[in-house]
């Protein structure tokens, strides 16, 4: 298959880069506002009501500040289309015009990375057809899925297959196609220690493909017949295949998500399957992993609310309580469905027929108000003492409620059950009056007013990331402008973070100063949201000049320093010190009025 045989050379991958617009990605998820020269909208990557994404077209990134994730085309195309590298690299080439490079010499069953070697998803997809062909084949297998009351329709649009007892059927079947370093490659066969014939990894199991959003086939899971062990099986986690990154069933659930807004995630494939019988079609799985961030964000691209229906054991009320808030902190609302004890999603239908199943999923509860409830027993009235410990355990889950009207609501039930007065809930959760009711108000547009000098700060900033990202020469670094001569101090840290950075010698890439902003805290993000909404209108003037404009301002204003300086050391008679400041100020005064023909108009000053 064309995806897997690309070659990624790095030539092909610039020119990729150079090709994908921003804008154009980014409008194929949100609609975009025009904003002077960038764009702005309602954040794809997370659920917000007003709209803090911005898309620069010039500097090829976007940046949301509401969820914080931020990069360049790339890595948007990425996150939204769920796509990998090479996959991302493929499609973006196609749709931008962007010549494939051949596919390399074929050097079968001896490739430094295989599971990116040529082939890998024309080997799944083979053997994906061959395991459903065994499946009409085999007895056992179609007996099972009777037993369990799997409709042939589901059979059929999952694909599910079955691989049959036995050490090499598989490995002998493809034997004639492919070479069993593909099979290898691919996770479908193994080898044994020491060397010897490789062998099928999947024996005498029920064959569940697993593919991403958009369809490709990653890897397969595989559920014993028979009495292994290990009830299931799953394709070794590989550079192509992460179980952390994919929910099973997506790529069915999708359109039902997208329309209803709403998800049911469940643990097992068998569950996906059930559920989707019962009529429950947005059902995905999280595959038996705890629930990571990843999956939440793919989960909240279609969805405004997850009802969880995991397993009614322990594992399953575990699994519950870690998956809670990284749901909530995706934006998502999160509700819970109950099952007896000791029934998963898929059990419940066949005990109790579809409509319990659906019923179950209906009457979900809020899962914040059911952690509330029962992390503040009722009878706390009478133990005094356990309300610090309720207060503290629901302090922790509000935390985790990111929209602060929504924390607000939780806060006043959770202090009414607690019988505290609210305003303790605030001060624990470090959130006083004051910031409570700014919290509620919304927020203001660009922090601080607008000045020609922070202009120049910002413009400054923005040129100097935009040259350096472009791999275009940056004056030497004494020739950079002194950090004081950032008056804004928020722009002063960004411009310390990137000096360091080109002082030890990189070219600091744009996605790395602004992913690096987080680490910077505020000051990173403030000044990101500087950059992208600076306006530059008028045309962005050279590099050189901004940086001299800069470089004046700050001479001028240590001039004025000098003198004050010089004047206290007069006065204490300090004619050491007094003889270093006139040096520098006859310094300063040559530079400032060193003949220069091309100077910028002085506005910024
Ligand atoms: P369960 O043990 O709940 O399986 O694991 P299940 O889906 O209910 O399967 P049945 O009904 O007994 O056939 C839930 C999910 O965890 C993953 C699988 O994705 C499974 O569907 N899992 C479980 C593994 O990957 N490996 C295992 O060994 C067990
Ligand atoms: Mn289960």
């Amino acid at each position: 298959m064309a995806i897997s045989n690309l070659q990624l050379t790095p030539q092909f991958v610039q020119a990729v880069r150079d090709a994908v617009d921003v804008v154009e990605i980014a409008a194929g998820y949100t609609k975009l506002a025009r904003a002077g020269r960038k764009w702005k909208g309602l954040c794809p990557l997370h659920k917000e009501k007003t709209p803090s994404f911005h898309v620069d077209p010039e500097l090829g990134f976007f940046k949301c500040f509401g969820c914080g994730e931020g990069g360049d085309a790339i890595k948007l195309h990425m996150l939204l289309s769920g796509d990998d590298f090479p996959a991302a690299m493929e499609s973006l080439a196609r749709r931008f015009g962007v010549p494939l490079p051949p596919p390399p010499a074929a050097h079968r069953g001896a490739r430094a990375r295989p599971e990116s070697g040529p082939d890998a998803e024309a080997v799944l997809d083979a053997a994906a057809q061959w395991f459903r062909g065994e499946l009409l084949r085999s007895e056992l297998a179609r007996r099972y899925l009777e037993q369990r009351e799997i409709p042939a329709e589901l059979v059929e649009r999952f694909g599910l297959g079955y691989a049959p007892d036995g050490w090499r059927n598989l490995v002998a079947a493809l034997a004639g196609r492919f070479s069993v370093g593909d099979l290898l490659a691919v996770g479908l066969a193994g080898r044994p220690e020491g060397g010897g014939e490789p062998y099928d990894r999947f024996r005498q199991r029920l064959i569940f493909p697993i593919r991403n959003a958009s369809g490709r086939l990653l890897g397969f899971g595989g559920r014993t017949l028979g009495d292994d062990v290990a009830k299931y099986v799953n394709t070794a986690e590989t550079e192509r295949f992460h179980k952390g990154l994919l929910l099973y069933g997506l790529e069915h659930a999708k359109r039902a998500i997208r329309e209803t807004r709403r998800a049911l995630l469940v643990e097992g494939y068998v569950d996906v399957l059930g559920a989707v019988a019962a009529g429950v079609e947005g059902t995905v799985a999280s595959m038996g992993t705890a629930l990571t961030t990843e999956q939440a964000r793919l989960l909240a691209r279609f969805a405004d609310e997850v009802v969880l229906g995991y397993d009614g054991d322990t594992a399953g009320e575990t699994a519950c309580q870690r998956a809670l808030p990284i749901l909530l902190g995706e934006g998502l609302t999160v509700r819970r469905a109950r099952f007896p004890e000791g029934e998963d999603p898929d059990s419940l239908r066949r005990k109790a027929g579809a409509p319990a199943l659906r019923a179950a999923v209906e009457q979900a509860e809020d899962y914040v108000l059911a952690e509330i409830e029962r992390r503040v027993p009722a009878d706390l009235h009478r133990h005094p003492h356990g309300r610090g410990q309720a207060g503290r355990a629901v302090v922790e889950l509000l935390r985790a409620v990111p929209d602060p009207i929504a924390r607000y609501g939780y806060g006043r039930l959770a202090a009414d059950r607690l019988g505290v007065p609210a305003q303790l809930l605030w001060q624990r959760l470090g959130v006083g009056r004051e910031s409570l009711t700014q919290a509620l108000r919304p927020a203001p547009a660009a922090p601080g007013g607008d000045t020609p000098g922070r202009r120049a700060e910002q413009e400054a900033l923005r040129l100097l990331l935009l040259t350096s990202d472009r791999g275009e020469a940056l004056p030497a670094p004494a020739e950079l402008p002194p950090e004081e001569a950032f008056y804004d101090p928020d722009l002063r840290k960004f411009f310390r973070a990137f000096r360091t950075l080109y002082v030890e010698g990189s070219k600091p890439r744009l996605r790395e100063v602004l992913e690096g902003a987080r680490d910077l805290a505020d000051a990173g993000e403030k000044a990101a949201q500087l950059l992208l909404e600076s306006d530059d209108s008028a045309g962005a003037p050279p590099l050189a000049d901004v940086l001299r404009v800069l470089r004046r301002r700050w001479l001028r204003h240590r001039l004025r320093e000098i003198q004050q300086e010089m004047a206290d050391a007069q006065r204490r008679g300090d004619d050491a010190r007094l003889d270093t400041l006139l040096a520098e100020k006859t310094a300063v005064n040559a530079e400032l009025h060193r003949p220069a023909a091309d100077l910028p108009p002085t506005g910024a000053e």
